[in-house]
Parts: structure tokens; C-alpha cells; sequence
């Protein structure tokens, strides 16, 4: 099968990015299963339903969230009720849904959302447990249930606390990619015995932003230190970044993975 990543989708132009490709990337990669990432979906902060709906109508599959899950108090309602749309499996202090498992073409896929601990703000231990410790018991679980495919979300700042999760899980995973920094890393490989990885699948977004926002306002923050200045979500002309993953059906093991850019 061939699995389509796609790294935090940042407002209006990421998801025109989305409107006006995906569904020719679909068609020219053979894409059989999209998952994407859609923290930012709603004008850079957060998503809401409008946006979501118009996500997975225009063909994801699965949408997983990361550390902007609080922004939007209505998206409450919607991560405890919508199946596909996955918040971090290990936050502790919002109710919604951590794993996902679906029915594709004879195999069964599970995606798995969840959020590192390091440089994602102070006081971790207050809103989310182990995310190795969370992996694990989730991974036992799909495997139970007799699951093909497990996709992992790792939405995490630090490089060295993603790379130990896929050396972690790489006997029982299919792909474990990485979000929430916005920029694209070049590491992508296959870790034997057959895992798709990639530190960060980086930005579906504002060109000439600073990771989404204007750049203004992101200099304007660091020059004076006043971190509480009202974020505005840049409105330039949008470009892609994923990954595809291609599996051998046989062995359900990961063979491939490429980076798949449209600037
Ligand atoms: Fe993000
Ligand atoms: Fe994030």
C-alpha cells in the first residue's frame, strides 16, 4: 500500500494547498491512505469543525492534533465524538481519541497520535504521562486486535526523543513520523526490520513565514520579549510537505519512504 504523511497543515494557504494538489498527488502517487496533521488547521491556531469537515472531505483519512489541541474550547466536543481525529494519546487533561483503527483494502491500519515531553513547555507531568510508556501500551493493543499497519504521529520538539521512539517501537511499527517543529528534515530511511522514519515531515503552509506566522510579529516577539503578542497567521501563498510510504503487503513492513514537496 501507499500512505500519504502530511505535516502540520497552517491555515487558509496550507489547506488551499490541500484543495488545489491532493487529490492529484492521489491520483499520480496511487495514494491508498492519507493521514495529516491539522493542529494549525484553523488560521494557525487549533482547529474547528468548518476546517476539519473540509479536511476529511476532500480525502484524509485521519487527522492527528498536537500541543495547539487547546486553543479552541468547541474542539472539545469534537475530539471526544469524532473517531478520526486523534488528539495526543498520552495528554491527560482533555478526553478525546489517542488511536485510530480503520479498514482499508483487505489490511487493517491503526494511527497513533502522541506528544513528546522535551521543549514542549514547563510542567509536562501536569497534562501528560510517558509517551514511550502510552506507545507501548498502545501498539500491544492494535497488535491484538490484529492490526496491519501502525502509523505514528510523534508531535515533538526535541530530535533525539523521536529518534528513540522509532528504535523503541521498530519491531512492531510501520512508520513513525515526526511533527510540530514546521520545517522539513532530510533523514527520511527505512530502520531495519522495516520502519518508515522521518524526524519532522515539516509544514503544509505560508510560504516567507516564520513556521505560520507573520514574520513581522514573530521578529517583533523576540526583538521585545512580549511573547503575548497577538499571533496573526500569514496569508502568502502556501507550499506541501510529506512523506510517502510504501509497504510490501506480504511482510506488512515498510519499504519505502520519500519526501514528496510542492513549492
Ligand atoms: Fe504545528
Ligand atoms: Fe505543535
Amino acid at each position: 500500500m501507499k500512505f500519504l504523511v502530511i505535516g502540520d497543515i497552517v491555515g487558509r494557504s496550507g489547506i488551499n494547498m490541500i484543495h488545489n494538489y491532493l487529490s492529484k498527488i492521489v491520483e499520480s502517487e496511487k495514494i491508498d491512505f492519507i493521514i495529516a496533521n491539522g493542529e494549525n488547521a484553523t488560521a494557525g491556531r487549533g482547529i474547528k469543525e468548518k476546517e476539519m469537515k473540509e479536511l476529511f472531505n476532500l480525502g484524509i483519512n485521519v487527522i492527528t492534533m498536537g500541543n495547539h489541541l487547546y486553543y479552541r474550547k468547541e474542539a472539545r466536543v469534537l475530539y471526544e465524538t469524532v473517531e478520526r481525529l486523534l488528539i495526543p494519546a498520552n495528554i491527560t487533561n482533555i478526553d478525546g481519541h489517542g488511536m485510530n483503527i480503520q479498514e482499508k483494502d483487505g489490511k487493517k491500519i491503526a494511527v497513533i497520535s502522541l506528544i513528546g515531553e522535551f521543549g514542549m513547555g514547563n510542567n509536562t507531568e501536569d497534562y501528560m504521562s510517558n509517551p514511550f510508556i502510552k506507545a507501548k501500551e498502545l501498539v500491544q493493543e492494535a497488535k491484538s486486535k490484529n492490526v496491519d499497519y501502525i502509523f505514528i504521529d510523534f508531535h515533538a520538539e526535541a530530535t533525539a526523543e523521536k529518534i528513540s521512539l522509532v528504535n523503541y517501537l521498530k519491531n512492531d511499527v510501520t512508520c513513525v513520523f515526526g511533527t510540530h517543529t514546521h520545517v522539513q528534515t532530510s533523514d527520511e530511511e527505512i530502520i531495519e526490520p522495516g520502519v518508515a522514519y522521518i524526524t519532522d515531515v515539516g509544514m503544509t503552509g505560508p510560504r516567507n513565514s516564520v513556521l505560520g506566522l507573520k514574520t513581522e510579529i514573530a521578529i517583533d516577539r523576540f526583538l521585545t520579549k512580549q511573547r503575548n503578542r497577538v499571533y496573526e497567521c500569514s496569508n502568502n501563498p502556501g507550499f506541501l510537505r510529506s512523506i510517502i510510504v510504501e509497504t510490501d503487503d506480504k511482510t506488512n513492513r515498510a519499504i519505502k519512504i520519500t519526501r514528496y514537496n510542492i513549492d
